[in-house]
């Protein structure tokens, strides 16, 4: 069955902003994308707006044939401009001011309260509502308790491990079984963070997960390639 894949164009918007002017434009980047056949971009609006700006969002928003996943933080701030644009799909995920990349899963524990307000604003107005988490299986309970239609799994530690060629059945075993709970709940199941070619074919082998999102191996390694070859690559790991 093909799994679908999102493209995390942030990196994009991070060479933009590097020249402080209006090239490359993420935006041309993600028609391309899409031309070449992702099914989704993804675009993370950070606190300190490092990459993708609210300009950004609201310009995404408006393309009917660019389904949009905005990664946020659960903060009220995000809240009105996820309401404001309306994205078809938002995925909540932790932020730390000074972290380079989202460094793991959310702690529900901690922030129930914003992150159940944030997901039912969001349903309400039928934005599909996924949460970033750690694979493991209390945090599944706890996405499905406080309604989330999906559950996006943080495959960093799974992907490093397969990248330094060191066992990483363990953490397979971890994203197998939340995704294989995940769907059962009723969820839909995702994965990414840090996926490349091998680690993403390997993953391909869990039927329940339904969507990739990747980001910095396909924008690096289209520096070497070219964004279409890359692409065409993952398309053809996810359609088998
Ligand atoms: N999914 C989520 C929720 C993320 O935060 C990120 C990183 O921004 C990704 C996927 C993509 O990770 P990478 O850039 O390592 O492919």
């Amino acid at each position: 069955m093909k799994s679908r894949l999102g493209v995390n164009v942030d990196h994009i918007a991070t060479l933009r902003n590097a020249r402080g002017e209006g090239h490359p434009d993420p935006i041309s980047y993600a028609r391309q994308v899409m031309n070449f056949g992702a099914n989704s971009i993804t675009i993370h609006l950070r606190e300190d707006r490092r990459h993708i700006r609210d300009e950004d969002v609201a310009i995404f928003s408006k393309i009917k044939r660019v389904p949009i996943n905005l990664e946020m933080a659960a903060n009220n701030e995000m809240l009105k401009i996820a309401l404001k644009y309306k994205p078809n799909f938002v995925c909540i995920v932790p932020e730390k001011r000074n972290e380079i990349t989202t460094e793991g899963g959310l702690n529900i524990t901690k922030n129930k309260k914003i992150i159940k307000k944030v997901i039912s604003k969001l349903n309400s107005k039928k934005i599909r509502t996924s949460l970033f988490i750690n694979p493991n299986i209390k945090d599944v309970f706890a996405s499905k308790k406080l309604n989330a239609k999906c559950v996006e799994l943080h495959t960093g530690k799974f992907a490093l491990k397969v990248k330094n060629n060191k066992n990483y059945l363990v953490e397979f075993k971890k994203i197998k079984n939340s995704a294989t709970l995940a769907k059962k709940l009723g969820m839909e199941v995702h994965a990414g963070h840090g996926l490349d070619y091998k680690s993403t074919k390997i993953l391909k082998k869990i039927k329940s997960i339904e969507e990739f999102n990747i980001g910095h191996f396909i924008i690096g390694e289209s520096i070497m390639h070219g964004m279409k070859k890359v692409v065409t690559n993952f398309r053809k790991i996810l359609n088998k």
